[in-house]
């Protein structure tokens, strides 16, 4: 912290001067989460959030899909995000012309979108969701088939939950496909006490085998209120240090992966991205609608 400080107080006065907001995502350190962020969550309380945001600059500390969410719910604002790069596994994995040909392929079927994707994939879907309110959304939209992109586990983890076919597509998500089965046997091998909660980016194998599995809100939710004297978040690994000073009297254990574009975003480049007002996000005129109508057809459905 004491290393920290001055970067912070920098940033949050700056961030007065000019009438700016942070948004974080759940992912970001804790001297992002903590010390600068004025408003923390999933991703889907980020886009919720941005929809009544105040100020005219919203500065995204998150991946570049989150920032082009905020700057669609808010297209008269200045959206700036303080690493361009920081991409997305997901969102790079498909583009419009996927969406295209998958539609072709089956037509009339509703595609629900992930919100890990490009603001050019949203334009050509139906609705977008996130991991907190995908089964809502499979099971609202009509039709007994839906295809769901482009995240292929939590797609499959989404269908357990309904009785409706869901069409998915070879998506992942580097962070969370990498947990295995045998880790979690591993951990509960190790801490026979500890309750395990995971993402449902993850393999279903793994959901299959962990105690809860949530958004990273409801992860959090999760330990906030049951309160267990253990606990494994399989996830991000910045998750249990932000929530940890939340949660006295959780003892939080390692079980977790670095996502490396969330990480991009750090201090020294917030208060850069202030300063100098970049780097600023942009989204083709003729993408801004579409691609905002399956975003807040999602965030009416969560109401
Ligand atoms: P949620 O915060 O919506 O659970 O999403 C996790 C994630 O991977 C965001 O990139
Ligand atoms: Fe994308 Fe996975 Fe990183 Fe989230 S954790 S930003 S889904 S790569």
């Amino acid at each position: 912290w004491p290393f920290y400080a001055p970067l912070i107080l920098q940033i949050n006065r700056l961030k007065k001067e000019k009438d700016a907001v942070i948004l974080a995502h759940n992912y970001q350190s804790p001297q992002i989460y903590h010390g600068v962020a004025d408003i923390v969550g999933d991703s889907l309380q980020l886009a919720i959030e941005a929809t009544k945001v105040k100020q005219s600059i919203i500065v995204q500390c998150g991946v570049h899909f989150m920032a082009e969410t905020s700057k669609l719910l808010n297209p008269k604002k200045t959206v700036l995000i303080p690493d361009s790069r920081a991409g997305c596994s997901l969102a790079s994995s498909i583009t419009p012309e996927d969406v295209i040909a998958m539609r072709a392929q089956y037509p009339g079927v509703p595609v629900i979108t992930y919100v890990n994707t490009s603001a050019a994939v949203k334009a050509v879907t139906d609705v977008c969701c996130t991991s907190s309110n995908a089964a809502d959304i499979v099971n609202g939209v009509a039709g007994d088939t839906v295809i769901m992109i482009p995240d292929q586990y939590l797609a499959r983890n989404t269908a357990k939950k309904t009785q409706k076919k869901v069409i998915t597509w070879a998506g992942s998500c580097e962070v969370h496909e990498t947990f295995t089965a045998a880790d979690i046997a591993e951990l509960r091998h190790a801490y026979p006490t500890a309750k395990i909660i995971a993402h449902p980016e993850c393999p279903p194998e793994v959901i299959d085998a962990v105690d809860f599995a949530g958004s990273t809100a409801a992860m959090i939710d999760y330990v906030k209120t049951q309160k267990p004297p253990r606990v494994v978040m399989v996830t991000e690994c910045s998750m249990s240090d932000n929530v940890a000073s939340e949660a006295t009297g959780v003892d939080f254990l390692r079980g977790c992966n670095i996502c490396p574009h969330m990480k991009r975003i750090n201090l020294e480049n917030v208060l850069w991205s202030l300063h100098t007002m970049t780097e600023e996000v942009t989204v083709a005129d003729e993408l801004l609608e579409p691609a905002r109508a399956a975003v807040q057809r999602m965030i009416d459905f969560s109401k």
